[in-house]
């Protein structure tokens, strides 16, 4: 399962790149929107941060398919065209995924809330499917259920599409679908954290450590004892 990181926090997306094994970076309209800034100022540096092969997905904001088309030849103009374009799958979003997609577009089906949307973004030729999971449990539903049957419904249909699980509200979602195999989660920066922070980890190391500055001293190391 891919780790992306679902997030436009420059300096948040840096850390997280220079310290975990993360495959790229997602963003929305709300997301981009925290930063305050010009959309493509934020993007570009995030596309510098992580480079040009890495993958970075953009959401359109048009309502009509022709004008979601539009926007993502300025998308991959101004950020590479390995950037993925996420599209609201809405009737005119299952249109325009259907154009983008005959035209060698990366395309990531958003805003999924249900396994019959997943389907249909399946057979408009899809990359990447988001089921929104935090957003589907607080309406009463199962969201790690959901992503698991949309991934199924794709392996049955030999559909190539992925499951991008997103909207996650803590670590265990998140282990729940790597050990399904879904294809990708994208994962807001501090849940990213969330997967490694433990108290238990950091107390067993400050005891390894104060055992071995005893036999050897402070501030020795396997390096210089
Ligand atoms: C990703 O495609 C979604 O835009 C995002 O994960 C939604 O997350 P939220 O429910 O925390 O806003």
């Amino acid at each position: 399962m891919k780790l992306i990181i679902d997030d436009a926090n420059v300096e948040a997306i840096k850390a997280l790149y220079e310290y975990f094994p993360v495959d790229g970076v997602t963003t929305n309209p709300s997301i981009l929107a925290k930063s305050g800034r010009n959309p493509y100022d934020v993007l570009s540096e995030i596309r510098e941060i992580i480079g040009a092969d890495a993958e970075l997905h953009v959401q359109v904001i048009s309502k009509k398919a022709e004008g979601m088309v539009a926007e993502a030849a300025k998308i991959r103009e101004k950020l590479g065209t390995n950037t993925y374009i996420k599209i609201p799958t809405t009737r005119e979003g299952l249109k325009a995924m259907k154009t983008l997609k005959a035209e060698g577009v990366n395309v990531t089906a958003t805003a999924i809330y249900t396994a019959q949307q997943a389907f249909l973004a399946g057979k408009a030729g899809a990359d990447y499917a988001a089921p929104y999971v935090n957003r589907i449990d607080n309406l009463g539903a199962d969201g790690v259920a959901t992503a698991k049957k949309i991934h199924d419904i794709y392996r049955k249909n030999n559909l190539h599409t992925e499951v991008l699980a997103a909207s996650f509200k803590n670590t265990q979602q998140v282990l729940e679908l790597a050990e399904y195999g879904v294809g990708a989660a994208t994962v807001a920066a501090d849940i990213i954290e969330g997967l490694l922070k433990n108290a238990c980890v950091d107390s067993a190391i400050d005891a390894f450590t104060a055992d071995f500055e005893n036999l050897v001293g402070k501030g020795k190391t396997m390096e210089n004892c």
